[in-house]
C-alpha cells in the first residue's frame, strides 16, 4: 500500500513536471492521443524538432534526440487534419521497456535475473528516466538518491536518524542495481560479500558475483568518492564467523528473527541508517539492546 501511494505520487509529480517543463499543457495523454495539432506537408525527424525546441535543448540528451531521430520512437499516422502521434514498438506511457530495449538489447537480458525491480518490471522506463533529456546524469528525472527516494520514504526516513550508512547518504545505486539482479532487494553483490567489499581486511576477498562485475563496481565506488572503509572487522579466514565478538558467526546459521533468512550483517545492521549505536537494526541504541533481541531467543550461548 504505502509503495503504491508512493507510485501514484511520483507519476502524479512527473506528469507536473513535463507540464511545467513544457509550458503549462499537461501530458497525461501523450501516446494515445490523437488530438496533435494538424501537420502541413510531409513530415520527418527535422520538422518534429522544428517545433519541438523544448525537447532538444535539454543539458543531458538522450543519444537519439541528440541526433535527432524522433521517429525511432514515436510513429505518425497523418489523414488530412487528423495527426496520431504514438510509441513505436507496442509501447504505452506506462510501458515504454518493449521501446527501450530495441535499442538497448542487454537490457532485456538483464531484466530476465531473478530479481528485477517493481517499477521496471512494470516496464515504467520513463518513471525513471526521461525519453529525451534532463538535467541530470543518465537522463534521471531528479538527481541522485532524489531519484529513488521520492518512492522509498522509508529508507528517506531511515537517512535522517542519528547514525547515517556513509554509502547510502553518497549513492543508493553503489549497492542497488536500480534495474536487477540475481540477488534480493537488487543488490550489486551477493550478502555478506556486498558489505565486506568495504569492511573487509585487505587481505579477504569478497564473492565477486556482481551482474556487472568487478571493474563497474570499483568505477562505481570511485564516482562516489568512496573506495572503501575505514572500519574494518576481524573475521576468520573464510569469513564466516569472528564479529561482533570472539566465534560468533555472520553466515551459515539461520537468523533466529527472521523466518527462512541465513545470518547475515543486515540481521545486525541497518544498511541506511539507525537510532543508535553502529547503525543497529531493532531501534536498538547500545551493544546489549542488540544482544538481547535474540538471545532471549536462542538459548544464552555457551561462555567461551
Ligand atoms: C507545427 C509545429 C509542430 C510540428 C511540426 C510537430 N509538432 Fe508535435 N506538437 C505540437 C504542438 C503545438 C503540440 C501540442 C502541445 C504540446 O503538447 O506540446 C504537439 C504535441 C505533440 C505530442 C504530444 C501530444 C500527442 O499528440 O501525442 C507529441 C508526442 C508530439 N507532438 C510529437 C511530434 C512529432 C514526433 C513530430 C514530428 C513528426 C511533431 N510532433 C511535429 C507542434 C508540432
Ligand atoms: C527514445 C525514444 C524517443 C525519442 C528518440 C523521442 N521521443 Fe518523444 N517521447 C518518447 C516517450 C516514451 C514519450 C512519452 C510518451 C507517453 O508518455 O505517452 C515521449 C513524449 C513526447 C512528447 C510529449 C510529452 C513531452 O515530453 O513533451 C513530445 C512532444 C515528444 N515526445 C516529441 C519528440 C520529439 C520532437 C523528438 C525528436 C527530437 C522525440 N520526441 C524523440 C520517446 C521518444
Ligand atoms: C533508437 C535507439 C534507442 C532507443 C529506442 C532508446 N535508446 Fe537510450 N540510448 C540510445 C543511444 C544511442 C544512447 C547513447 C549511447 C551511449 O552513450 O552509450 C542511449 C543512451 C541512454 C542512456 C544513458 C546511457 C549512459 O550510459 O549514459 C539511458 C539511461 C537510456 N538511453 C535510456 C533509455 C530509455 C529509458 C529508453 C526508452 C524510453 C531508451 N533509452 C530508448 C539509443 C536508444
Ligand atoms: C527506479 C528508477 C529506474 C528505472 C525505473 C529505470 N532506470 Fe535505468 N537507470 C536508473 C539509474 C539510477 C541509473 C544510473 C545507474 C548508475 O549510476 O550506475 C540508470 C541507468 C540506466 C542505463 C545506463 C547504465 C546501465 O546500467 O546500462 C540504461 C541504458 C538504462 N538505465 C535504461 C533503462 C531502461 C531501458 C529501463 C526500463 C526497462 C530503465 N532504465 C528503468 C534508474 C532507473
Ligand atoms: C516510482 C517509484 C519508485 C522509484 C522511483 C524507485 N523505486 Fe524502488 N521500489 C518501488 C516499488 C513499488 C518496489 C516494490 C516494493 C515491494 O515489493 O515491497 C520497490 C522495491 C525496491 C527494492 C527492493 C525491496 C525488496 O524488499 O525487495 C529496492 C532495493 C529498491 N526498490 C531500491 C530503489 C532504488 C535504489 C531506487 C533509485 C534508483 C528506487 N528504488 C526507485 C518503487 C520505486
Ligand atoms: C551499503 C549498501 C547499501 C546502500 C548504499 C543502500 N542500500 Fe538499500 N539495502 C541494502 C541491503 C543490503 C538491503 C537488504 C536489507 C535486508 O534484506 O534486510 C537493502 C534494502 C533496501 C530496500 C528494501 C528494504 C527497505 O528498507 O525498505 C530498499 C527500498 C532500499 N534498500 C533502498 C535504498 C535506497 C533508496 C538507497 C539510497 C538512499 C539505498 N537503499 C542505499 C544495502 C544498501
Ligand atoms: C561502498 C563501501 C561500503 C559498503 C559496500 C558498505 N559500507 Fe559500511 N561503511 C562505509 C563507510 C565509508 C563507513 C563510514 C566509516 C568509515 O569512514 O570507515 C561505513 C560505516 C559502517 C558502519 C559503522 C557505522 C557507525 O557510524 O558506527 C557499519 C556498522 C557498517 N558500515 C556496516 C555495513 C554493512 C552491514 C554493509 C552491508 C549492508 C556495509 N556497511 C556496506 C562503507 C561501506
Ligand atoms: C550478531 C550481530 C552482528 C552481526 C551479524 C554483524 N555485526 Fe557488525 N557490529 C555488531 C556490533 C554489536 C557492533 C559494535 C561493536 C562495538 O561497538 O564494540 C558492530 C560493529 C560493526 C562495524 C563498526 C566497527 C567499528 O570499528 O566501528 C562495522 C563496520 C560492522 N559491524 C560491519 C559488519 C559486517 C560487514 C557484518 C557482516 C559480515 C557484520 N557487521 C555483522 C553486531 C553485528
Ligand atoms: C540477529 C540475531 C543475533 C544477535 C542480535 C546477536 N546474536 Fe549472538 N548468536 C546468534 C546466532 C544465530 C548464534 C549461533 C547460535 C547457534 O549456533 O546455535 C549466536 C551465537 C552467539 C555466541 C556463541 C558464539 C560461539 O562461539 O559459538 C555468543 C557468545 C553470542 N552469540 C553473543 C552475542 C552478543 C554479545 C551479541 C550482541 C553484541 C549477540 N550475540 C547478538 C544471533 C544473534
Amino acid at each position: 500500500m504505502r509503495y503504491a501511494a508512493a507510485f501514484a505520487i511520483a507519476v502524479a509529480w512527473i506528469a507536473v513536471a513535463g507540464a511545467t517543463e513544457r509550458g503549462g499543457q499537461s501530458s497525461a495523454s501523450a501516446s494515445t492521443a490523437t488530438r496533435h495539432p494538424a501537420l502541413a506537408g510531409a513530415q520527418n525527424d527535422a520538422t518534429c524538432a522544428s517545433c519541438h525546441t523544448d525537447i532538444t535543448t535539454r543539458k543531458v540528451l538522450h543519444g537519439p534526440v541528440a541526433v535527432g531521430t524522433c521517429l525511432r520512437c514515436h510513429t505518425l499516422n497523418q489523414a488530412g487534419d487528423r495527426v496520431a502521434i504514438g510509441l513505436a514498438n507496442g509501447a504505452t506511457s506506462e510501458n515504454t521497456a518493449p521501446l527501450c530495449v530495441t535499442c538497448h538489447e542487454d537490457m532485456a537480458a538483464r531484466l530476465k535475473q531473478a530479481h528485477v525491480h517493481a517499477p521496471v518490471a512494470a516496464g515504467g522506463c520513463t518513471v525513471c528516466h526521461d525519453p529525451h533529456g534532463s538535467a541530470f546524469p543518465f537522463q534521471l528525472r531528479a538527481q541522485r538518491n532524489e531519484a529513488c527516494l521520492t518512492c522509498h520514504e522509508d529508507v528517506a526516513e531511515a537517512l535522517r536518524l542519528k547514525v547515517l550508512h556513509v554509502p547510502a547518504a553518497a549513492s543508493c545505486v553503489l549497492c542497488h542495481d536500480p534495474h536487477a539482479s540475481p540477488f534480493p532487494a537488487q543488490t550489486r553483490q551477493r550478502l555478506n560479500g556486498l558489505c565486506l567489499s568495504c569492511h573487509a581486511p585487505e587481505a579477504f576477498t569478497p564473492d565477486d558475483e556482481t551482474p556487472t562485475g568487478r571493474r563497474a563496481w570499483q568505477r562505481a565506488l570511485a564516482a562516489a568518492g568512496l573506495s572503501g572503509s575505514r572500519r574494518h572487522i576481524g573475521l576468520n579466514a573464510v569469513g564466516a564467523a569472528g564479529h561482533p565478538v570472539y566465534g560468533h558467526p555472520v553466515q551459515g546459521v539461520r537468523d533466529p528473527l527472521e523466518k527462512g533468512r541465513e545470518l547475515t550483517c543486515v540481521s545486525c545492521h541497518n544498511p541506511h541508517g539507525a537510532a543508535g549505536g553502529a547503525l543497529f537494526r531493532f531501534g536498538a541504541i547500545n551493544v546489549s539492546g542488540l544482544c538481547i533481541k535474540c538471545h532471549s531467543l536462542l538459548a544464552m550461548p555457551k561462555e567461551p
